[in-house]
């Protein structure tokens, strides 16, 4: 089952860019078009800040707030509280923090004093890991998947609204933990394009079909001649229209 909100585009652009300037540059692409659902990581928040974020949704931008937190339950719930003001649509946490942190995160976010409670994602197991760090250094027994797949199955107990996951594990999450948790999956190329730093990845049509809901898409979209148009193709490849 699909899991997509009929408001929200499903090609969602990672905006990992420095500085504001050049993120408000590479958006004034879109004056003319609809506003394209937009992902501000760490790098971008840092040198942005807050107010930069809530002027962004002001503007009519839905905004993927991936800052990935992880701390004792208290202080996370202190952070969603102040994030949940900024208007945002979703906000990442480590489902690695563990319920009671998750569940803390959640009840702030729904007693936030904006009017629109943020949804929260949990981040799985980060592609940056692979068998042998997790064993060996981290110490986690298992195979990554087994580990995606135990991390999903708490953000479900904790009442995520859904998982940032690779697209290899999105079929699974879908159907051995909960076909309606949220599935949000980085590390998109396109046929024959250069994979940059990516290890793992797959093509749009490849992730949906793999049951990923909604793609983050860096690179292929900010590095290309036209943003917009490609933008723009990698939506309606997915069989959603403009
Ligand atoms: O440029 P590219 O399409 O690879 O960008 C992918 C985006 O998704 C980046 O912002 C990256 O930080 C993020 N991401 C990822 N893998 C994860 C979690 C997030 O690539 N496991």
């Amino acid at each position: 089952m699909n899991t997509w909100d009929q408001n929200l585009r499903r090609v969602i652009i990672a905006l990992d860019f420095p500085e504001a300037s050049e993120a408000n540059a590479f958006l004034a692409r879109w004056e003319k078009s609809e506003k394209p659902f937009v992902k501000v990581g760490m790098q971008l928040f840092y040198a942005a800040g807050p107010r930069w974020v809530s002027h962004l949704v002001e503007e009519g931008y839905p905004v993927f707030l991936d800052v990935k937190l992880h701390d004792i339950p208290h202080t996370v719930a202190g952070g969603v509280r102040s994030l949940a003001r900024l208007g945002v649509e979703w906000i990442t946490l480590h489902a690695s923090g563990g319920i009671r942190m998750m569940e803390a995160a959640k009840e702030a976010a729904e007693t936030s004093t904006n009017q629109k409670a943020p949804r929260l994602l949990a981040v799985t197991q980060l592609t940056s890991t692979d068998q042998q760090m997790m064993n060996h250094e981290l110490g986690i027994p298992g195979t990554v998947q087994e580990r995606v797949l135990a991390y999903a199955q708490l953000a479900k107990q904790a009442g995520m609204a859904g998982v940032v996951c690779s697209g290899w594990e999105a079929t699974k999450i879908k159907s051995r933990v909960d076909s309606t948790l949220i599935t949000v999956t980085p590390g998109i190329r396109l046929a024959g394009q250069d994979q940059g730093d990516q290890k793992r990845v797959m093509t749009p049509e490849q992730a949906v079909q793999s049951g990923a809901d909604y793609l983050v898409v860096g690179r292929s979209i900010t590095q290309a001649k036209n943003p917009v148009a490609m933008y723009e193709s990698i939506t309606r490849s997915i069989g959603q229209d403009q």
